[in-house]
């Protein structure tokens, strides 16, 4: 049975992004594997560290929409990363032979320096961001992480920290660290509102939360095709952001939509406003999960607790027996010590 990890950094409402680019394949994944689901707090924490007010919340509501979304607490493992101190450990260790080349050189660390503004992030955290990332999934001995493309990068530097361990330690500890594949769901890179990668830090997110009025006014908002500047203008349905959307959420109305639109049948605010309505219908499912969980929780104070409880129980289990098997490669095992001793 293939072992799944993967998680979430907990800065705020979940997006289409995440539903499409991620929690869509782990609600299918909990079917045929063993799956692990991660509240990334300490990676949210590298990010927000000088205002984590927010943190505690934003996991708890994150850990709301995953069980909104199908995640069920019976079958895989929730938890929070800072409450296993084991993923800390590890990174230490994994930082020990982690090259500063690969990690100055990953893509996603540049991105946000140029893109976020109004935070520094010329830290030592940040910058060892991917090692962390890496006890994460190596903690598990994961095969499969399913993410989105923009892991793409993490991903490969795990897997080439990997062959790096195993080149150093392997021949007796080959049983330490499994090498990871992605797991890519057909929409890996959805786009906002704008038409960048859609990111709660550009503003340009439809949430999984937002009530129905504002989610037609966000889709109301969609950039379209930029070269159909008039309603007789023909448009060009495969480089329009709405027209990809309806490939998602109404897959069976493209053609209809690509008729209008190069015929120009039909003008863009209509073609949202009909979209917009696909989407909500989408969305209602969750949304009235989620309240129906509300109610639960305030019925049962401790439901949430208890399930992350479980959750990290579970992971426990996994992860202090990859740890022992690391130490114990890196020679940090206290028998092994012990035994050196004695022969000196
Ligand atoms: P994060 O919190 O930025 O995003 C969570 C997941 O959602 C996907 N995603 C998207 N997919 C497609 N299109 C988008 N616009 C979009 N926005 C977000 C992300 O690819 C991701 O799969 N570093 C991770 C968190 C993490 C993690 C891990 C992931 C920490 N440890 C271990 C996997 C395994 C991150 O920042 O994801």
């Amino acid at each position: 049975m293939s072992r799944i990890l993967s998680g979430m950094r907990p800065t705020g409402p979940l997006h289409l992004g995440h539903l499409l680019g991620a929690l869509r394949n782990w609600v299918e994944l909990q079917r045929t594997s063993e799956c692990y689901f991660m509240v990334a707090d300490l990676h949210a924490l590298m990010g927000e560290y000088e205002k984590p007010g927010a943190l505690r919340d934003n996991s708890i509501n994150m850990v709301i929409d995953w069980i909104a979304c199908g995640i069920d607490p019976d079958k895989s493992a929730i938890f929070i990363q800072s409450d296993l101190p084991e993923h800390s450990e590890l990174a230490v260790l994994l930082g020990m032979l982690t090259p500063l080349g690969w990690l100055e050189r990953n893509p996603t660390y540049k991105e946000q320096l140029r893109e976020i503004e109004g935070r520094d992030l010329t830290t030592y955290g940040f910058f060892g961001y991917p090692v962390l990332q890496a006890a994460d999934i190596l903690l598990y001995r994961a095969d499969k992480v399913p993410v989105g493309e923009d892991q793409l990068a993490h991903l490969e530097l795990i897997r080439e920290l990997v062959r790096r361990f195993n080149f150093l330690y392997g021949s007796d500890n080959s049983d330490a660290l499994v090498e990871p594949q992605p797991n890519l769901t057909p929409q890996a890179r959805i786009l906002g509102v704008d038409r960048r990668k859609m990111s709660k830090s550009y503003g340009n997110a439809i949430n999984l939360s937002d009530d129905e009025e504002t989610v037609r006014k966000k889709i109301g908002s969609m950039i379209t095709d930029p070269e159909r500047a008039r309603l007789t203008d023909p448009g060009h349905p495969d480089a329009c952001n709405v027209f990809s959307y309806y490939g998602i959420f109404a897959k069976d109305r493209q053609p209809e939509v690509r008729s209008w639109c190069e015929g120009a049948r039909k003008g863009c605010t209509d073609c949202k406003k009909e979209l917009a309505g696909s989407v909500v219908e989408a969305l209602r499912p969750i949304r009235e999960r989620r309240s129906d969980l509300m109610k639960r929780i305030s019925a049962e104070p401790g439901y949430l607790d208890e399930i992350l409880r479980r959750g990290a129980e579970k992971a426990r289990d996994t992860a202090s027996e990859t740890l022992r098997r690391v130490r114990r490669a890196m020679g940090l095992t206290r028998k092994t010590a012990v035994a050196a001793g004695g022969r000196r």
